[in-house]
């Protein structure tokens, strides 16, 4: 295969296939210098060599800046792309993505990709993945101008349809259009649109608008495909073998003592809610339908969140007597108030890997919580204990503010590996 710039003095081939002997012995610092002669600069088996032994350094080391160096080597490499073959040029450009997904500079990417769309003119792949990697930089915005383009020129590409669905529905609230672009992305539950969130953002489409049925065929379709765990424990990051059920009893965990220490002090935690009153924020993530819900957090992914402690140090000190709640990562611990007339639309978290614990703190008089088929009423100084990851609605019909206590606890049958390494959310 070809390389552009070949030094043609038999010495520089020479030092060259030095640096690739240096980079196949693990020596990269040497391969660095060797391919780093001035003399190469024009050449890019220099550059590729270069840009390997940093690579390889910067995973060794574990060491940032030399990562950066490496993705800069590979950026220089792919100004030459004209000279290299498909092969040799997919190969770096995947590494280089990946190596700058890797930084989480998803940003980055995006003129490789253009590289690729120019390259490939007529293969929708390239387009796509340029819109993922600008919804992973959080630039919905950014991603659906190339939506637009891709699903003009390949009305039917169903990878496009979905995440334009997700598009409409997450930043512009245009429901039934994109339910229409998701059912076509999941036609006949085949290609490669059929994944979990669409799955997901489809049936959450269907509930918001109200149509139910039609919701609860989507989610028993999901089920059915092994993207939810059920139809109506709809988490999609989840450990698969843990016992699955909407309500527990206390009894059933190793948290009884937590529970006991909560309905104890559970005056003083009111009043600690209480008192920090003007700290408390909106709920932002659209799932009131209607009403005010706000909240204070305390513990987020298995952090204080600084300062909160001072506000609230009986709460903090129950909390921190059980690791599993204080030091649940995928969970947070916080006040949540409900006005009265609010409702909270029916909804799924995140993860299996917890279970919510609620104190009941004030006005809980005509407030419902339906987890799964099941409804069940808060009480003042009681705690409840469910799955969060099944689908649950609120009610508050009553006529003063419901405050209650959340404690996420991680499901009992995780191991503590799994505790300790499972990914925060
Ligand atoms: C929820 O987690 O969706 C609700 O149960 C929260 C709350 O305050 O009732
Ligand atoms: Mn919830």
């Amino acid at each position: 295969d070809w390389w552009p710039g070949e030094p043609s003095e038999p010495q520089w081939r020479r030092q060259l296939d030095h640096a690739e002997n240096q980079l196949h012995q693990g020596a990269w610092a040497a391969a660095v210098d060797a391919a780093g002669a001035p003399e190469l600069h024009n050449s890019a088996r220099a550059l590729w060599l270069m840009a390997r032994a940093l690579d390889a350094g910067a995973e060794a080391r574990r060491d940032n800046r030399m990562l950066a160096r490496a993705i800069a080597a590979y950026f220089r490499l792919l100004k030459m792309a004209d000279g290299l073959s498909d092969a040799r040029l997919l190969s770096i450009t995947n590494r280089t993505i990946d190596r700058v997904y890797f930084q989480g500079t998803y940003l980055s990417a995006e003129p490789i990709y253009r590289l690729l769309i120019r390259r490939f003119p007529n293969e929708p792949a390239y387009h796509n993945n340029l819109t993922i990697s600008f919804l992973m930089a959080n630039r919905a915005d950014l991603a659906e101008g190339v939506l637009k383009e891709t699903l003009r020129r390949w009305p039917d590409d169903q990878v496009a349809l979905a995440h334009y669905g997700f598009v409409l529905k997450t930043q512009h609230n245009r429901l039934e259009e994109a339910v229409d672009l998701f059912e076509k992305a999941l036609k006949d539950d085949s290609g490669p649109a059929c994944e979990a969130r669409f799955y997901y953002h489809l049936g959450d489409a269907l509930l918001l608008l109200g149509r139910f049925p039609e919701a609860h065929m989507v989610h028993k379709r999901g089920a059915a495909l092994g993207h939810f765990l059920s139809p109506s424990q709809r988490s999609l990051y989840n450990v698969p073998r843990l016992k699955s059920q909407p309500w527990w009893d206390v009894s059933q965990t190793p948290y009884s003592n937590l529970a006991r220490a909560l309905e104890a002090s559970w005056r003083k935690i009111l009043q600690e809610g209480e008192a920090a009153r003007a700290l408390y924020e909106q709920e932002k993530e659209g799932l009131r339908e209607k009403g005010e819900w706000s909240q204070l957090d305390l513990f987020v992914r298995g952090q204080e969140v600084p300062g909160r402690c001072k506000r609230a140090p009986v709460t903090c000190g129950i909390v921190r007597a059980e690791p599993a709640a204080a030091s649940c990562r995928r969970g947070q611990i916080k006040f949540s108030l409900i006005e009265p007339g609010t409702h909270v639309r029916p909804h799924v978290g995140p993860t299996n890997c917890r279970l919510r614990m609620h104190l009941g703190l004030s006005n809980t008089t005509g407030t419902y919580l339906r987890v799964d088929r099941e409804t069940r009423q808060w009480r003042e100084g009681k705690v409840l204990l469910f799955d969060d990851s099944f689908e649950h609605e609120v009610w508050h019909n009553g006529t003063r503010p419901r405050l209650v206590l959340i404690v996420d606890v991680w499901h009992p049958a995780l191991t503590p590996a799994e505790r300790r390494s499972l990914p925060a959310i």
